[in-house]
């Protein structure tokens, strides 16, 4: 089985290696040249624990990994295609830029040889795995491939740890077989059967959308109830403790402190409410 990823950032690196340290061959491609030729010499991009350590093992020792700035020359023989490329928040209205998505749907279709699955690791508003799909459709005959959202729930600082032991890893297709195809790449992070959710192409896409969201929304949540406490003299920690303290609440993401931020809450917050509004 040959793995191509395309966009070699924070997700599509941490992907590959995992992917490599599961036993696949894996290559990673990214229009970054530099990047491309700092990674095949062992120079790694980001900081995040235990990748270094995985670069080194599959670039040199295995040899499972490779990086490429050619989708073309990746995609000989490929079996599995992943796009991990950037969906930033677009300045003018907010909504996701899907540029980089189309551009490379539109290489990859220009590409497929043979039966190949295109999955979309990117987040991404709902409807966008299945305009790949029509992209695709236009230049590759329909039993050639097929296209999977299976989106992506690593932290940065623990990604290595939250791509091998995920709480769950959700796939949405539309047929048995690309669903069969990508569950059994994970097969070997020996997952119980209840941490797969299978579904489809939009509820996938939305189950992403609505996790950051919903995040995002407890951060904000408990930033107001402590505005609330400090006019009234009580104690915010006290408050979020016992408020997690319930089940059905729990007592993460209900830290009182700087509002929600870091690369994906912000620009998921507003992709989706964008896309909620269009529908
Ligand atoms: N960073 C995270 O913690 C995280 C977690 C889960 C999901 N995501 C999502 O995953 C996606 C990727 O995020 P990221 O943080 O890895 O982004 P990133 O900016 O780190 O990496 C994206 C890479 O794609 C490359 N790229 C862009 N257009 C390309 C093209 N046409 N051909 C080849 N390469 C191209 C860029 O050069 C860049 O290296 C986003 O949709 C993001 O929301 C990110």
């Amino acid at each position: 089985m040959k793995l191509v990823i395309v966009g070699t950032g924070y997700v599509g690196l941490v992907s590959g290696l995992c992917f490599s340290e599961l036993g696949f061959e894996t290559i990673c491609v990214d229009r970054d040249a530099t990047r491309i030729n700092e990674l095949k010499k062992g120079i790694c991009p980001i900081f995040e624990p235990g990748v270094n350590e995985l670069l080194e093992k599959h670039l040199n020792n295995t040899k499972l990994i490779s990086f490429t700035t050619s989708i073309k020359e990746a995609m000989k023989n490929s079996d599995i295609v992943f796009i991990t490329v950037g969906t930033p928040t677009r300045r003018i209205n907010n909504e996701a830029d899907l540029t980089s998505i189309m551009e490379v749907a539109e290489e990859i279709a220009e590409n497929i040889n043979s039966y190949c699955v295109v999955v979309t690791k990117s987040t991404v508003p709902p409807g966008t795995t299945n305009d790949v799909k029509d992209i695709i459709k236009s230049k590759v005959l329909y039993e050639n491939f097929d296209v999977v959202s299976n989106p992506e729930f690593l932290k940065e600082g623990s990604a290595i740890n939250d791509f091998m032991q995920p709480d769950r890893v959700v796939i949405g297709a539309d047929s048995e077989k690309p669903k069969t195809i990508i569950k059994n790449l994970y097969k070997n992070l020996n997952l119980k059967e209840n941490s797969f959710f299978l579904t489809t192409i939009e509820s996938s896409e939305i189950i992403k959308y609505a996790s950051n969201s919903f995040l995002a929304t407890k951060i904000a949540f408990i930033n107001q109830v402590s505005d609330l406490c400090e006019k009234v003299g009580a104690n915010i920690q006290d408050v979020s403790r016992g408020m997690g303290l319930d089940k059905r609440i729990g007592a993460k993401f209900l830290e009182a402190g700087p509002g929600y931020g870091g690369s994906c809450f912000p620009k998921d917050v507003k992709a989706f409410i964008n896309s909620a509004k269009k529908k």
